[in-house]
């Protein structure tokens, strides 16, 4: 059997890790043939809950899973970790973006990022949820230096799930006939939905997602704005965020990271080298495809000027962000 990998949740007694930590203790991520030491980290006041999640995985019974550590020190909770998915932050309520988000939450990432680079793996393979995602993981390697920029990802893959499922459902087709889907910038309502590059099979026949559609306006206009807006029509809806999706798509992310993705690409927040003319060091979601645990960003695309305004736009806002968060850092 292969060596025990560590991985660590964070935000351990919230919604999203409660149905994160069960796909990824029965194998959904890592293998049905990998063992698992889980670490939960939560804050103090949490850790009565906490104790209740670490119960329930015990109750589960499920054979990869060798130990669960629940603790409130990121300095036990990332120690030699694998594999990190940061999602313990604050999520926003009602008529909130995202970014009004960062205040709260980006000295956390400041902290934890200063923790991991003293005691996580250098190898170890991180996944941003905490929004605002982008950002947050932008702070988080700046304050873990010893470990490689490339190892710092955040999630789009719920955006991309959902630009996904909504051409699948506007063609009446299955999910998986529909690929290569583009979720480009930010994981906020800049974020750009592209489908340009997307294909369809239908009846053993590939085409172009606008040829099938055959419908720009829509593309245009509604599809975006659909996919923009979806983290909050469910909060309106839910009166809470995004859980379920969000934890299938951070597994689907990481699951690739691993696995590896093939011939399709997928979309991630990668810290940029300047691909595509945005700025470097900004976290932001490209194609990428993923060979030996390693991503490359997808290359030469043919972007038109419609879509370089959209890219430049969502780029604009990650700047922003990420110069607010670093005077917030520094205060
Ligand atoms: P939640 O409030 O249910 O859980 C968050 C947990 O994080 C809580 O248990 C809280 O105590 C914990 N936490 C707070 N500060 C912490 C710290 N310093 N260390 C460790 N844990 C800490 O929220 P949720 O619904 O699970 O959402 C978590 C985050 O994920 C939010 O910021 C939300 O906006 C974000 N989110 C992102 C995406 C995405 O696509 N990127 C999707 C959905 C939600
Ligand atoms: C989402 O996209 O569902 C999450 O980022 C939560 C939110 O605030 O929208």
């Amino acid at each position: 059997m292969a060596e025990t990998l560590k991985v660590v949740v964070t935000g351990a007694a919230g919604q999203i890790a409660y149905s994160l930590l069960f796909s990824v203790a029965k194998g959904d991520v890592f293998g049905k043939d990998q063992p698992l030491e889980l670490l939960l980290l939560d804050i103090t006041p949490m850790m009565e809950v906490l104790n209740g999640v670490v119960m329930e995985l015990m109750d589960c019974a499920i054979p990869l899973v060798k130990n669960i550590v629940a603790t409130d020190d990121p300095m036990v909770a990332f120690k030699d970790v694998d594999a990190a998915f940061m999602v313990g932050a604050m999520p926003r309520r009602e008529g909130m973006e995202r970014k009004d988000l960062l205040k709260a939450n980006v000295k956390i990432f400041k902290a934890q990022g200063q923790a991991m680079d003293q005691v996580a793996k250098k190898t170890v393979k991180v996944i941003v949820v905490g929004n605002p995602a982008n950002t947050n993981g932008c702070i988080l390697s700046k304050y873990a230096p010893s470990i490689p920029k490339a190892n710092f990802t955040c999630m789009t893959r719920l955006d991309q799930n959902r630009a996904q499922a909504q051409i699948a459902a506007k063609l009446g087709v299955s999910n998986e006939q529909v690929s290569n889907v583009i979720i480009w910038g930010n994981h906020s309502s800049t974020q750009f939905p592209d489908v340009a590059h997307a294909s369809v099979t239908i009846q053993g026949k590939t085409m172009s997602v606008p040829e099938a559609i055959k419908d720009d306006s829509y593309l245009n206009n509604e599809f975006i704005k659909t996919v923009q807006q979806r983290g909050a029509a469910v909060i309106k809806a839910r009166k809470l965020s995004s859980a379920m999706s969000a934890a299938k798509a951070a597994c689907d992310h990481m699951r690739d990271w691993f696995v590896g993705t093939g011939k399709n690409w997928v979309s991630m927040g990668v810290i940029s080298d300047g691909s595509y003319g945005i700025r470097e060091g900004l976290m932001y979601s490209y194609p990428v495809k993923i060979q030996d645990k390693a991503w490359t960003i997808v290359q030469d695309l043919k972007i038109s000027q419609f879509a370089r305004e959209k890219m430049d736009a969502t780029a604009a806002e990650l700047s922003e962000e990420l110069d607010a968060a670093l005077a917030e850092c520094e205060a």
